[in-house]
């Protein structure tokens, strides 16, 4: 179901069912309360996925106070009130990598904060290659699948965290 070119090559994979937004605002708070500098979070998935409500709870797991609302019309959102800074990216206007590499998207991926991606999958190129990817899928009105792959030593460890956390 992901579409990272090198699915198989995950080194961990988590799948687990949301059946309802709650839920999945909590799994974002389970793993933004375990985050390290330098994490990059990518997330695919349609319209309405859920990938907004799954940030706004990992920003709560980082102790943000702000709230977190989908960057709409600039590309990124900062946010200094928390653990760790979390740059959140909407990639939904950019074309491609390239374009992504002009408006600085290598700035906030080299930072040191936590950066999230919605619409990774448009700029998929230009991220590195130890990446959390979760994948968000449309399964009821209240039903997601969730879907993580780490493909990096990094990721691998926070998704282990995770599945700890949550008892999975
Ligand atoms: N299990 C669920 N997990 C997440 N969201 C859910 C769930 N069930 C229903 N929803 C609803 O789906 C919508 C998800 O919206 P959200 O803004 O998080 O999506 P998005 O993937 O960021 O969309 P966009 O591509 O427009 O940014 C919300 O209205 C939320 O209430
Ligand atoms: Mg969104």
């Amino acid at each position: 179901m992901s579409s990272h070119p090198d699915a198989v090559a995950a080194k961990r994979r988590l799948e687990i069912l949301s059946a309802n937004v709650e839920m999945t605002r909590a799994l974002g708070e389970q793993l933004g309360a375990r985050l390290e500098r330098g994490d990059v979070i990518a997330l695919q998935g349609d319209l309405g996925a859920g990938k907004t409500n799954f940030t706004q709870g990992l920003a709560q797991g980082l102790a943000i106070v702000e709230d977190v609302n989908s960057p709409t019309f600039i590309l990124a959102n900062e946010y200094f009130s928390g653990r760790l800074p979390l740059y959140h990216i909407d990639a939904y206007r950019v074309a491609d990598a390239a374009e992504a590499d002009a408006f600085g998207l290598d700035d906030y991926l080299n930072s040191d904060g936590v950066t999230v991606v919605e619409w990774a999958e448009r700029v998929r190129a230009a991220l590195p290659s130890d990446v959390l990817w979760l994948t968000l899928d449309y399964r009821g009105e209240n039903e997601r699948r969730l879907e993580f792959s780490a493909y990096g030593e990094q990721s691998a460890a926070r998704l282990d965290e995770l599945k700890h956390a949550i008892g999975s």
